[in-house]
């Protein structure tokens, strides 16, 4: 078990570094960072090795082939180059929408701060893209909830001022319209806060799924211990059912449960809309929920197929790699709300340089790409491909200098966040409101399924079938018969009594963190 001391998080990794002893990359919702020598440098996050840890798949080239071809569109130059890196089930969710046509995009964000940094924009950049080619629905959560619970828990149980429950609902909504100027379409997004939204069938799919998770599995995924608060002991359960459709029946023109409205046919969650398959694209360190989602998805009532993930690395912190730029250290990250001269000041200043001692030198053996920080936020945001390549030759051959690469890159920032700010500032509460609107989404999907009648499309779209259900005959395919639910009842048990055990081990001393990830490994 984990040690009474332990609040909210394991060891934090800079408790680990200022003893300067060397220990392994720790990766965690609460936790990115890379592994510390004996010397106490801190070394680049080893994402081959987390893809072991955790048992996901790398993307590979056949993935992007698979992609342009269900598709017909090239893939995004975040999956181009890796930085989106790994997937769970990638190929299924592909599989999904040549043949049915639709599916459900799940993201979300812990609004730990009224503005974002430009790590926080890679996620939903990618996933604006991956909206406006498939066109499909999407969910944005945003867990104000979770950020108040960490927060307190982080603190001793202490409410610190600026830390209250109010203060991270605002922080949510400052955050939604940073996320609205990144360009999603209003028409199929919805976009909501937990203290604002949860209720009706979300609650009671978050009930069941609470239900579904031990106490010693939550300690054994997150690290958590006996003084973490049992708000956030229990959040996870929120974030997990956050990717099922049926927590959402508005967006499919169903109707959702809340008093004071009575509304006998929404008495019961909708069994159609638990047939709709969800990806959700995220950093990596998110991936320990959706590992618990995914083991429990088919215990639900209505089952829901298990999810999918394509899971991205961290944008690196100013200085260097080995850390993500975090934005409680002003200096380690560019935010969305900085100046051209800020952003400016920040790379000339702080970005780590894989460039070499001295002029002379550099010019002789030439820089390295792979470490230099101004390089490597042009591999985020940089579009073109034939540029990038030609900027990592000059800079590896001593062509191109230190200082050139940054200029490169300082107005390539310029340029993303000062088209940001200018659409950020046609976000008024109204626009954001229109957002948050629980309301049907209007999507059309794959325009030429190869299976269009199959339960999947039927449940999603914008078409008539979806009133199926309503006169007794959707949610009838996939239901099992009484010897395949026993069946699955036993074998729940029986991995939920593996787990535990594994959970209860006695925690690992530094050092050996990689039991502890391989003990909460998912399939
Ligand atoms: N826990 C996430 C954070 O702290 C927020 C979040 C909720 C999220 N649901 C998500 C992130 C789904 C990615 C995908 O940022």
């Amino acid at each position: 078990m984990a040690s009474e001391q332990a609040v909210g998080a394991p060891p934090a990794a800079e408790e680990l570094q200022d003893k300067k002893k060397p220990a392994v990359q720790q990766i965690d919702p609460y936790n990115v960072a890379g592994e510390v020598d004996e010397h106490g440098q801190i070394k680049a996050i080893d994402y081959d090795r987390l893809i072991q840890d955790f048992g996901v798949q790398p993307l590979t080239d056949a993935h992007l082939a698979r992609f342009e071809q269900v598709t017909g569109k090239p893939a995004h130059r975040l999956m181009r180059r890796r930085l989106f890196f790994s997937h769970r089930d990638f190929d299924r969710i592909l599989d999904t929408y040549e043949q049915y046509g639709t599916f459900m995009l799940y993201t979300g964000r812990g609004p730990s701060s009224g503005s974002m940094h430009l790590g926080h924009t890679v996620p939903f950049l990618f996933t604006k893209e991956l909206q406006d080619i498939f066109d499909v629905p999407l969910v944005i959560m945003l867990t104000d909830d979770e950020k108040y619970l960490y927060t307190r828990s982080k603190n001793d149980g202490v409410q610190k001022k600026g830390a209250a429950v109010e203060d991270f609902l605002q922080f949510a909504h400052d955050n939604i319209k940073d996320i609205i100027a990144l360009g999603f379409d209003p028409k199929k997004t919805f976009i909501y806060t937990d203290y604002e939204y949860l209720g009706g069938h979300f609650y009671w799919n978050t009930s069941e799924f609470e239900s579904l998770v031990t106490l010693n599995q939550a300690q054994g995924a997150f690290g958590f211990g006996g003084s973490t608060n049992i708000g956030l002991i229990a959040y996870g359960a929120k974030q997990c059912v956050a990717a099922f459709p049926s927590s959402y029946p508005d967006l499919f023109g169903y109707p959702d449960y809340r008093a004071p409205d009575y509304n006998s046919q929404a008495k019961r969650r909708h069994a159609t809309l638990s047939k709709i398959p969800t990806l959700i694209p995220c950093a990596i360190d998110q991936e320990p929920y959706f590992r618990i989602l995914r083991d429990r998805c088919d215990r639900m009532t209505d089952p829901h197929p298990k999810t999918c993930l394509i899971l991205s690395k961290f944008l690196t912190a100013l200085q260097g790699p080995g850390g993500k730029m975090s934005a409680s250290d002003a200096n380690s990250a560019i935010f969305m709300s900085d100046t051209p001269s800020q952003i400016k000041n920040k790379i000339n200043r702080h970005a780590f340089s894989g460039g070499r001692e001295s002029l002379e030198e550099h010019r002789r053996l030439g820089g390295n790409p792979d470490v230099d920080v101004a390089y490597t936020y042009l591999s985020y945001f940089l579009e073109d491909d034939a540029e990038l390549e030609s900027l990592g030759a000059k800079y590896k051959s001593g062509e191109m200098l230190t200082g050139e690469m940054k200029s490169r890159c300082i107005a390539e920032l310029q340029k993303f966040v000062g088209g940001f700010q200018e659409r950020r500032a046609q976000v008024t509460d109204e626009v954001m409101r229109e957002y948050m609107r629980p309301r049907r989404l209007e999507y059309a999907g794959n325009p030429t399924p190869t299976r269009p009648a199959a339960p999947a499309q039927e449940a999603g779209a914008s078409n008539g079938a979806l009133d199926g259900e309503k006169t007794g005959t959707a949610g009838k395919e996939g239901r099992l018969t009484k010897g395949e639910r026993k069946a699955l009842k036993v074998a729940a048990k029986k991995e939920e009594k593996k787990e535990e055990k594994l959970a209860v081990r006695p925690k690992p001393a530094a050092g050996d963190e990689k039991a502890a990830a391989e003990d909460s490994k998912g399939e």
